[in-house]
């Protein structure tokens, strides 16, 4: 994206979408739990980071990308709490693929939205 803070960010969340997705097909419940536990505050911290930052420039659709985090995190909080109390683990690593995928396309399609606005002027 050209920001540190945010590429950071990014990184760290495509490594831990990664860790979901191989403990999704291979961990344990307690596993699972644990990083999808981390990826919710991670986004917590994400999604305050980058509306703060796109907040800063004049990008256009800084009210819906709002809207989409605030979607995406109920998604995130809603698949934690269902590891917690549904049994069925099929419908744990189905449920939690799709916020994978989910999250991983608007970090490489929403986000895209706001780069150019972060460009610094040419001197
Ligand atoms: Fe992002
Ligand atoms: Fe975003």
């Amino acid at each position: 994206m050209g920001n540190d803070e945010i590429d950071g960010e990014h990184q760290a969340f495509l490594t831990l979408v990664e860790r979901v997705s191989r403990l999704i097909e291979h961990g344990t419940r307690s596993e699972i739990m644990d990083a999808s536990t981390a990826m919710v505050a991670l986004l917590n911290v994400h999604f305050v980071t980058e509306e703060r930052i796109f907040g800063e420039t004049p990008y256009p659709d800084a009210a819906a990308h709002r809207v989409e985090h605030r979607v995406l995190l109920h998604m995130a909080i809603h698949a934690k709490k269902m590891i917690d109390r549904v049994e069925d683990v099929g419908f744990i690593r189905l449920s939690l693929r799709y916020l994978a995928q989910s999250l991983v396309e608007h970090l490489l399609e929403t986000d895209m939205g706001y780069r150019c606005y972060l460009r610094k002027p040419e001197i």
